[in-house]
């Protein structure tokens, strides 16, 4: 039973159905016991000094990290997976995929990756000098094992062609599209949570619900339990809950564990406003939207701005 009389609870039991803890990680999994959590999903502070985190020093960060890390895989299922979320940390203007350097904590842990998801997303910070950044990464690791869960049909989107038809061997004339929809690929383009979007909340770095939706489904069954140790406002609960699992976070800041309190509370009467999981992008020319009409295109403020797509190799000014 998950509904509005499900209690969200402040430390953790097996019996729960939500837990929301305010504290440190750590502190919260010392109560949860070994290969309990059929999924450890989260998205860790990046150490780029936001306001819930202090910059600190590299090594300091990956250590932390692991230490974090190694209590996961301890409560990690056996047919679990743990995905971890992650953008870059710069350093004196340069980039380090945090991926890429905490990579080696999983494989050291004996743990086998199976996906690094691109995660693309269109808003951010314009950068003057370098390409602005427009994705981060989930790096999805399980077992050694064959036997992890992964149910690819209830995440499959729908075909581009699917009227596509076989055009040659024996099931020439057939349609050759599963009806259920193809497998999402390991490219999300999902809209990141900014300012317009609709589960927009004071915490920095939110998770849009559709993208844990994604991994809640196809990485556990109903019942299982699903791990946050850096919840934020809550994302990873509401994703898990929504869909018949059982969930618990962590979080040390005292506004985002109210701001959580406040959206699973919401989501368990069924009032929390999200973003459709798999919803297309909005298209703003074909919506007719009159920001898509560049004002250097009008009589009215002719500019010298270039019209850069107009003959390839050829940029001109307009009153040239
Ligand atoms: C990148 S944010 C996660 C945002 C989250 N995915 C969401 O959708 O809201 C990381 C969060 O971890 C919290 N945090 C940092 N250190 C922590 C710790 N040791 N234990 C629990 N939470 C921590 C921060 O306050 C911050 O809210």
């Amino acid at each position: 039973m998950l509904d509005s009389s499900v209690k969200i609870a402040e430390q953790f039991s097996p019996d729960e159905h939500a837990v929301l803890f305010h504290g440190n990680c750590l502190d919260l999994l010392k109560e949860i016991p070994d290969r309990s959590m059929q999924l450890v999903v989260t998205s860790p502070p990046y150490n780029i000094g936001k306001e819930y985190e202090k910059k600190i020093n590299v090594d300091t960060y990956i250590s932390q990290q692991a230490e974090v890390i190694k209590d996961c895989v301890r409560v990690l299922s056996d047919t679990g997976s743990i995905c971890w979320q992650v953008g870059n940390y710069v350093n004196s203007s340069s980039i380090i995929p945090l991926d890429t350097i905490l990579y080696p904590i999983f494989t050291d842990m004996n743990l086998v990756m199976r996906n690094r998801i691109i995660w693309h997303f269109e808003h951010g910070l314009h950068c003057t000098k370098r390409f602005s950044g427009r994705y981060e990464t989930i790096i999805w690791f399980t077992r050694k094992t064959k036997d992890f869960v992964f149910n690819l049909d209830p995440v499959r989107v729908p075909q581009k062609y699917p009227g596509k038809k076989y055009f040659k061997g024996p099931k020439a004339g057939q349609y050759s599209c599963n009806p259920l929809g193809k497998n999402p690929g390991d490219i999300w383009d999902i809209p990141n949570v900014k300012n317009n979007h609709i589960e927009k909340t004071e915490h920095p770095c939110q998770f849009p619900v559709g993208l844990i939706e994604r991994l809640v489904l196809s990485m556990t069954n109903e019942g299982d339990w699903v791990f946050d140790p850096f919840l934020g406002t809550g994302t990873s609960v509401i994703a898990a809950l929504r869909h018949k699992r059982r969930a618990a976070g962590a979080e040390t800041e005292k506004k985002y564990v109210e701001i959580a309190h406040d959206r699973i509370q919401k989501e368990l009467n069924g009032t929390l406003r999200t973003r459709p999981m798999n919803k297309l992008k909005y298209d703003p020319k074909a919506g007719n939207n009159k920001l898509t009409i560049p004002p250097w295109n009008t009589n009215e403020e002719r500019t010298q701005q270039p019209r850069l797509l107009e003959s390839p190799g050829e940029y001109h000014y307009e009153n040239s």
